[in-house]
C-alpha cells in the first residue's frame, strides 16, 4: 500500500548501504513504491519510482544512499558526531522486520523493556526501574527528544568493563529516523552515538539501518557489529509479535506509564504532523 499522507512523503530516506549498491539495476521499495535502482559502469547512481517522472532526488550521507518519493522541505538532519574523525563508523547491516516502522522507533525510545529484552546486557533484574526523565517536543527544531535517561546496565557497550549506571539522550529527527546518545565507557566527556534509521518497505514492513559511531579504539568492527546485532535481533522477535501491528492512535488504546513519557510525546508528535503510514488510522 503506498503513502499518502505528506508527512511521511516528504522525508529523506536512506534505501541502502551505498558501498552495497550493484552494478546495473536493481530494485528497492520505499513506502509502498517500487524502486528501480541503476549505478552506471562510472558509478552514477539513479533511482526512479513506479508513477512518479524522472529521476528521484538522491543524497549520500551516514554511508547511506537516501532519496525520497515527496519534497522534503529541507535537506538530512545534522549530527556533527558523524563527521568526527576519531569516532568509529560502524555499518551494522540492514535488518528486514515485519513490523510498522513507527513501532520500531518507539521501541528503540523504550528504556523499560533492557531488563526483560536484553537480559544482562542492557539490564537486569532487580534493576528494572525507569527513572524520572524529560520528553519534550522542540519546536526549534521540530524533533521529540527525551533528556535526563539514566538506567542501570550490566554490559552497556561491548567496551563496558562491568556494570554502569548509563546516561541516555534520545532524538527522533523525523518520524522514521531516530538516534541515541549514551555513556561512553571509553570517554568521560563525549557520547557515544547509535542511530536507527528506517526504511518503510509498507506499512508493516520495513527494513531498519543501525549505524554507530563510537569512541572505542579496541574492539574490532565485526565484534561491533555482533554485538549490535544481537541487541537488534532480540528486538526483533518482540516487534514482530506486537499486536496491533499499526501503531495505535487512538487515545487510551495502550495504558501508558511514566516509563512512556518519551512514547506519549511522539505519538502526539506523529499526530500533530498527520503521519498515517504505519499507523491504525491507515487501517480504519
Ligand atoms: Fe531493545
Amino acid at each position: 500500500m503506498k503513502a499518502t499522507d505528506r508527512a511521511s512523503l516528504d522525508q529523506w530516506y536512506p534505501i541502502d548501504t551505498e558501498t552495497l549498491i550493484p552494478f546495473g539495476r536493481s530494485t528497492n521499495r520505499l513506502l509502498g513504491y517500487e524502486l528501480t535502482v541503476v549505478r552506471a559502469p562510472d558509478g552514477k547512481i539513479t533511482v526512479t519510482a513506479e508513477g512518479i517522472d524522472g529521476p528521484l532526488p538522491i543524497r549520500r550521507r551516514f554511508g547511506f544512499l537516501w532519496t525520497t518519493v515527496g519534497q522534503p522541505a529541507g535537506e538530512i538532519f545534522q549530527l556533527p558526531e558523524a563527521d568526527e574523525t576519531d569516532r568509529r563508523h560502524v555499518n551494522c547491516g540492514a535488518v528486514t522486520v515485519k513490523a510498522s516502522g513507527l513501532r520500531i522507533v518507539e521501541n528503540f525510545l523504550d528504556m523499560a523493556h533492557f531488563p526483560f529484552v536484553h537480559t544482562d546486557i542492557l539490564g537486569a533484574e532487580p534493576n528494572t526501574e525507569v527513572m524520572h526523565y524529560n520528553a519534550e517536543i522542540r519546536r526549534d527544531v521540530d524533533e521529540v527528544w527525551a533528556t535526563n535517561c539514566q538506567f542501570f546496565q550490566p554490559q552497556a557497550a561491548l567496551s563496558a568493563k562491568d556494570g554502569i549506571m548509563t546516561d541516555y539522550i534520545y532524538r527522533v529527527m523525523t518520524p522514521f529516523t531516530t538516534l541515541l546518545y549514551k555513556t561512553c565507557p571509553n570517554s568521560a566527556n563525549r557520547w557515544d552515538v547509535i542511530c536507527l534509521f528506517v526504511q518503510p518497505l509498507d506499512p508493516d514492513c520495513c527494513r531498519a539501518h543501525p549505524v554507530m559511531y563510537l569512541i572505542d579504539d579496541e574492539s574490532t568492527t565485526t565484534e561491533l557489529v555482533h554485538f549490535q546485532q544481537l541487541i537488534f535481533l532480540q528486538d526483533r522477535i518482540i516487534l514482530e509479535n506486537q499486536r496491533p501491528v499499526l501503531l495505535p492512535m487512538e487515545p487510551r488504546k495502550e495504558i501508558p506509564t511514566r516509563a512512556d513519557a518519551s512514547s506519549i510525546a511522539y505519538r502526539r508528535w506523529l499526530k500533530e504532523k498527520g503521519v498515517t503510514y504505519g499507523t491504525s488510522i491507515m487501517a480504519a
